[in-house]
């Protein structure tokens, strides 16, 4: 593990050279937040026309402070940042998080290099530049211009888009998805995807990581630590400049090659790599990742009390590369005399528009617990004669009473305004839980591709004597 990573996540002390006196600069918030999201190390503002920024003693060089720093934030203007790094080495800095933009990107590629440079002299490893910041919430860590409240929680994301990384930040705390590190890595002069994907393999507080990737400069690596990160975690991708105008978009906007598409997405597949084709799946997949223990193989069965539903499910699922089976006997004989006569019991399993709100749970539970079944997908629509509140609120209480959830459930709620607050409520629980059956089956779906793509990239590696059982 290299140690300028560990305190890249978890630094003893943190100086903001350009920590700004004034609130809603982004050095000024910079440091708001490194103190208000509860850092317990030392932390050095750094600003030569200021004694004192949010109480605390300001330095107005980092030769000032009278000790060294292991993280140094950069926000002060591009052209500065090459001394700073100088400074920062004499400091015995570890790592540089380096938040100014004005490099590769606008065609100072130059000033990127010189930064780089200075820093390999040092041993000093830097993120960015033309970055937001990083978050890892185990440390209670936010060195970032971004909001303030982040849940903690098991998602790791990195992301090559700054602005775009700060409003999906936000969603995650409205969608109550709960994140580990949000690492904004912009024009990644020298850390890169592969570097933190290294490191998140490791950490115990991350589950599922999601990339928001635009290009990568070196695809050989990313690729070889790629296939042996998503052995031990799934990675779920949303890779951007997909057509001929973006991958323009993509030059101007990081300085990255966007590639071609079809050679991306199939080594994504060799790799083991989720793909999610919008930013809404994505966060929808990392989700389900992030509260379900592992699949671990077994039928998929779904539970509907809407025939259309149940359709435009089993229509999704299979797009997606998952056909059904006839359920298990043993849960259709379990079934039969609990549901009305003009039940379907194929798959999905339509327990029909008459259930009340106890049939729709026990079904769903009963699926749950058959020992043939590996993965359950739960479809309520809103009927007169059921509450979507009840049934969440029921669903909470017999999986806690169950002691958690024994394999994979995803649920949709349709519906209307009682729907958005069930399904708010079940995955304020660790349900996961959609509003559309569409989202709900392509998330099942990634559950189910991972865990093959997985096992073939495995398989490939024992053949090539790569990977022990
Ligand atoms: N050492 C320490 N402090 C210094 C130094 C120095 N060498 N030089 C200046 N300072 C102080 C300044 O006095 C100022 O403090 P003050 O506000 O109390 O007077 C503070 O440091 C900041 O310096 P400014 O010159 O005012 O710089 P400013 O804050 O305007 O901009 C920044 C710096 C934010 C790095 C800017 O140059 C920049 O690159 N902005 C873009 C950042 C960005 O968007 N990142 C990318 C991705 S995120 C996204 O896309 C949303």
């Amino acid at each position: 593990m290299d140690e300028r990573l560990e305190a890249l996540f978890k630094p003893k002390s943190i100086a903001v050279v350009g920590a700004s006196r004034k609130p809603g600069k982004i050095g000024f918030e910079i440091l708001r937040n490194i103190i208000e999201y509860g850092f317990k190390g030392k932390v050095y503002p750094v600003n030569p026309k200021a004694t004192q920024i949010l109480g605390l003693k300001a330095y107005p060089s980092l030769e000032a402070i009278p000790e060294d720093v292991d993280m140094v934030v950069v926000s002060v203007p591009a052209k500065f940042v090459p001394d700073i790094i100088d400074q920062a080495g004499k400091k015995h800095a570890k790592v540089a998080v380096v938040i100014a933009s004005g490099f590769k990107e606008i065609g100072r590629a130059d000033l990127e290099e010189e930064v780089v440079r200075r820093a390999r002299k040092w041993g000093i490893r830097v993120l960015g530049p033309n970055i937001f910041g990083m978050i890892y919430t185990p440390a209670r860590l936010n060195a970032s211009f971004g909001p303030k409240d982040v849940i903690p929680g098991s998602v790791a994301f990195i992301t090559q888009s700054g602005a775009l990384g700060i409003a999906l930040m936000g969603m995650t705390i409205v969608e109550r998805i709960g994140v580990s590190a949000i690492i904004s890595i912009g024009n990644k002069a020298d850390i890169d995807d592969a570097d933190l994907l290294e490191y998140l393999a490791e950490d115990p507080h991350t589950k599922v990581i999601l990339i928001y990737l635009e290009g990568v400069t070196d695809g050989r690596k990313f690729l070889r630590v790629a296939q042996r990160v998503s052995l031990k975690k799934p990675i779920i991708v949303i890779k951007a400049g997909r057509t001929e105008a973006g991958a323009k978009a993509v030059a101007s906007h990081t300085g990255s090659l966007a590639g071609n598409v079809v050679i991306y997405s199939t080594l994504f597949k060799q790799t083991g790599i989720l793909q999610a084709r919008t930013v809404e799946e994505a966060f929808d997949w990392a989700r389900a990742f992030s509260y379900l223990p592992e699949y671990k193989g077994g039928q998929l069965v779904l539970v509907t009390n809407g025939g259309g539903a149940g359709v435009i499910s089993t229509d999704t699922l299979a797009e997606n590369g998952v056909k059904l089976e006839a359920p298990p006997k043993s849960l259709v004989d379990t079934l039969k005399p609990k549901l009305p006569a003009f039940a379907s019991l194929g798959n999905p399993i339509d327990v029909t528009g008459m259930i009340s709100n106890e049939g729709f749970v026990d079904s769903v539970l009963e699926a749950l617990k058959n020992p043939e079944v590996g993965a359950v997908m739960g479809i309520y629509c809103q009927t007169a004669v059921t509450d979507p509140m009840v049934i969440a609120s029921k669903l909470v209480r017999e999986i806690k009473a169950m002691g958690g959830l024994p394999k994979p459930l995803v649920l949709t709620l349709i519906g209307g305004e009682e729907c958005y607050w069930a399904v708010t409520k079940l995955n304020t629980a660790k349900i996961p839980t959609y509003p559309m059956p569409e989202r709900a089956a392509t998330t099942v779906a990634a559950i189910i591709n991972y865990s093959r793509m997985r096992e073939e990239v495995r398989e490939r590696l024992k053949e090539l004597g790569d990977v022990s059982d």
